[in-house]
This record gives structure tokens, C-alpha cells and sequence, in this order.
């Protein structure tokens, strides 16, 4: 198949890089040089050429506080361009998949989200990529796969996982919020379920992160545990946990995001999720390497 990947440097553009570098697919990565996804008009002269079979969009504004400034910035990424791809696959025949965010949720249901449960997005960041899922799901309903995930980190990029190594490495003290609850999710295990997706043209609306529950306290303690195992880490330091009302935000967070994934576990049958620290664990050895 010929897959396109819209993004070459975030996060789970790398992971899905790795996970296509021995595939018999012929994979094409563009990134913000290469292509103006905001610009409908020329859309469609850098892609058709390409012929995709798959497009995989990896692109996305999601710096969630930013956003709150510079919602038009953020809304042109998450959700025109999501548009515009959207209609080029339409009109190609291509499928599409897409990945979206627990922030369309509201953070108030206390239980594991379903995929048809109502949105309800509390920030800019959140609203933006609701709007790019409408658009996708009106467009191409049949020929779409939409992945909602959250907290991603790699070793690749800026991410929570190496803030937290870098600040116990700084730090005599550190505070972590422990009122928000959700799942950690290497984007290698992601990478793994777009490439599933993509050769099954697997449509539909679909949960995806590691297994397991924690709140930003249980992350960052498993981070020193296992960043000292590792050295990666030299000594500890103390960890403290605090209400979100200690760390204001410009963007509102969601309380609790937990999402289920039973619809994925049966659809991606080539992927199974697995528990965020050993994924953590895993990383944290490459990361090493
Ligand atoms: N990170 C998370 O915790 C998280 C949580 C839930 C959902 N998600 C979703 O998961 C997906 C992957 O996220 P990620 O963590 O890989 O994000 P990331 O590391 O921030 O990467 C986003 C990528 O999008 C690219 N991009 C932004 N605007 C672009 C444009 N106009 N044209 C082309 N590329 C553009 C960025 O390029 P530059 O580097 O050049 O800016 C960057 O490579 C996104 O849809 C995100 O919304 C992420």
C-alpha cells in the first residue's frame, strides 16, 4: 500500500516511522516543510502524487495551554486540517486515520469512557480537535478509523517522562498533581495500533493508551522507582502529591479521563495494549540504551 503520514517530527510520527521501517509498504512522511495542511488549495497538489491508499495524520497542535491564546493557530491544526485531509481521501477513495484526545471528555463520569459517550471539550486545545472528529466523521464515516488517546510520551521529544527525569535530577523537591486520573500510553503501543488500523482499514471511533489506571503522582513516583532501577536516576528526592488547585493551568483539565478500550482489544487484533508501566519500563531502557 502506499500510506502517507502527515507529521515527521512529534512523537508518534517517530514510533510509527520505527514501526513501517521493515514493512513492505511504501511510506511517505510529510512534514510542515513538505506540505501546508491548512491550505486547502494545495492540498491536493502535494498528495495526489503520491497516491495514498492510507493517509495517517500524526499532526497536531497539542500544546493545551498555548492553545488558550492562540485558538486560531490551534483550531487551523485540529480541526481545518483534519477537514481538508478528510475531503482529499473522499475524494481519492483513500481511508484516513486519525488520532484525537481524551480532552473532548469532560473529566466528570468517574468510569472508563466509551467511545460513544457524549463530548463535552473544557479548552481551546479540547474544542479544536471535538471539531476536527465531527469533521472527519461527517466527511468519511465509512472510511475512517478515529484513535482517541492520552498522557503519550516516547523517548523521542518533549514529554512528561523526561521532565520528571530531568527536574529529580535537578530538584531537592518535587510537587505532582494527584487529582487527575488517566492512563499513561507510550506511543509505541499507538504507532502499533494506526499501523493496524491502517492495513485492516479498521473504520470507526476507537480508545486507545496502555492499561492501567494512575493519577500524575502514581506516574512520577513509578518514574523515579524506576529511573533509580535503571540509573537513570542517582538518588531520590521527596515527591509530593498536591490538588490541582496548587498548580493552576490556563487550560482546564479533564478530572478523569480513563478510556475504555474494549471495542480496540477486539478490532486491532494484531495490537493488545499492555500496562503502562511495563511500557514505561520499556521505555525508560530504551531510553537508556
Ligand atoms: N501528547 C499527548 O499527551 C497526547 C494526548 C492525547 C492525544 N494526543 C494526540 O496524539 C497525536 C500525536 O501527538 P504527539 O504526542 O505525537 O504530538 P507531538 O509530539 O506534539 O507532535 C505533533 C506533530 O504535529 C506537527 N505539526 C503541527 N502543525 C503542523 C502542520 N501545520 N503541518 C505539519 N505538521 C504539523 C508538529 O510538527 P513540529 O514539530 O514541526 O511543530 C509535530 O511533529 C495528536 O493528534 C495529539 O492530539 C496526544
Amino acid at each position: 500500500m502506499n500510506i502517507v503520514v502527515i507529521g515527521k517530527s512529534g512523537q508518534l510520527a517517530f514510533e510509527l516511522s520505527r514501526e513501517f521501517e521493515n514493512s513492505s509498504h511504501q511510506v511517505t512522511f510529510l512534514g510542515r516543510d513538505d506540505i501546508d495542511i491548512t491550505n486547502s488549495d494545495i492540498i491536493g497538489a502535494s498528495l495526489a502524487p503520491l497516491s495514498p491508499d492510507v493517509l495517517i495524520n500524526a499532526s497536531a497542535y497539542t500544546a493545551v495551554d498555548k492553545a488558550e491564546e492562540d485558538a486560531d493557530a490551534c483550531n487551523a491544526i485540529n480541526a481545518v486540517a483534519v477537514k481538508n485531509l478528510a475531503i482529499f481521501c473522499k475524494a481519492r477513495g483513500a481511508f484516513m486515520v486519525h488520532v484525537s484526545t481524551d480532552y473532548v471528555f469532560n473529566g466528570h463520569k468517574g468510569s472508563p469512557y466509551l467511545t460513544d459517550d457524549p463530548i463535552e471539550p473544557q479548552g481551546a486545545y479540547g474544542k479544536s480537535k471535538a471539531e476536527g472528529e465531527k469533521a472527519l466523521l461527517e466527511i468519511l464515516p465509512k472510511a475512517s478509523c478515529l484513535i482517541r488517546t492520552a498522557w503519550v510520551y516516547s523517548s523521542h521529544g518533549n514529554n512528561f517522562v523526561k521532565t520528571m527525569l530531568r527536574l529529580m535530577s535537578e530538584k531537592t523537591q518535587l510537587s505532582v498533581i494527584d487529582d487527575q486520573i488517566g492512563t499513561p500510553t507510550w506511543a509505541k503501543g499507538l504507532a502499533e495500533a494506526c499501523v493496524s488500523a491502517s492495513e485492516n482499514k479498521t473504520a470507526g471511533v476507537y480508545h486507545w493508551t496502555d492499561e492501567g489506571v494512575a493519577s500524575w503522582y502514581d506516574f512520577a513516583i513509578a518514574i523515579q522507582e524506576l529511573g533509580i532501577e535503571k540509573g537513570l536516576l542517582s538518588s531520590t528526592i521527596p515527591v509530593l502529591p498536591i490538588p490541582s488547585s496548587q498548580y493552576p493551568t490556563p487550560a482546564k483539565r479533564p478530572h478523569y479521563s480513563v478510556l475504555d478500550k474494549q471495542t480496540a482489544r477486539e478490532a486491532f487484533t494484531s495490537c493488545k495494549p499492555a500496562h503502562w508501566r511495563k511500557q514505561l519500563s520499556d521505555m525508560l531502557d530504551e531510553l537508556k540504551a
